[in-house]
């Protein structure tokens, strides 16, 4: 995705008008985007008057902003205890092979962002894949494949329509 920076001005223009923080305004750069681009933090200090260093600290402290551009969708698997003794390893596992992909890293194509998280506060419900948001509880392999191949038809199909 292309970085304007006309686009990143008029994004910080809109929030100042509101709130005008640090922190809302780089939500909106990073649901614009998907990321934090290096362009977009120097504007945000710089408009908003704080130290970069500073736009660096809350960019890399909140787990929901990321430095690195991001998928399309964002997979992340809970290996938290009760989750990876229910299974988790075997889901993530097959999930990287799938996607061809270690977590932490990206697809080429920019469709999908593997991630690892250690807990979401709903153990019971484990192995969980969170999918955009979207919580899967007692995730197995055969699940992960299904879930993965709905993504992929639903592009497709947005591919060809
Ligand atoms: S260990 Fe996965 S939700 Fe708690």
């Amino acid at each position: 995705m292309r970085i304007s920076i006309s686009e990143i001005n008029q994004l910080i223009s809109q929030e100042m008008a509101g709130d005008g923080s640090l922190i809302a305004v780089l939500e909106e750069i990073q649901q614009r985007y998907r990321y934090l681009p290096r362009e977009a933090l120097i504007l945000a200090s710089e408009r908003l008057d704080v130290p970069l260093s500073q736009a660096y600290a809350v960019a890399t402290f909140y787990n929901a902003f990321s430095l690195k551009p991001k998928g399309k969708h964002c997979l992340q698997v809970c290996m938290g205890t009760a989750c990876h003794v229910r299974g988790s390893p075997q889901v993530l596992n097959r999930i990287e092979t799938t996607l061809g992909i270690a977590a932490g890293e990206t697809t080429p194509d920019m469709l999908f962002t593997l991630e690892t998280v250690n807990c979401l506060g709903a153990c019971a419900l484990g192995p969980i894949v969170v999918t955009d948001s979207e919580y899967s509880g007692q995730m197995t392999v055969q699940k992960s494949d299904m879930l993965l191949k709905r993504i992929m038809r639903a592009e497709e199909a947005k591919k060809d329509g």
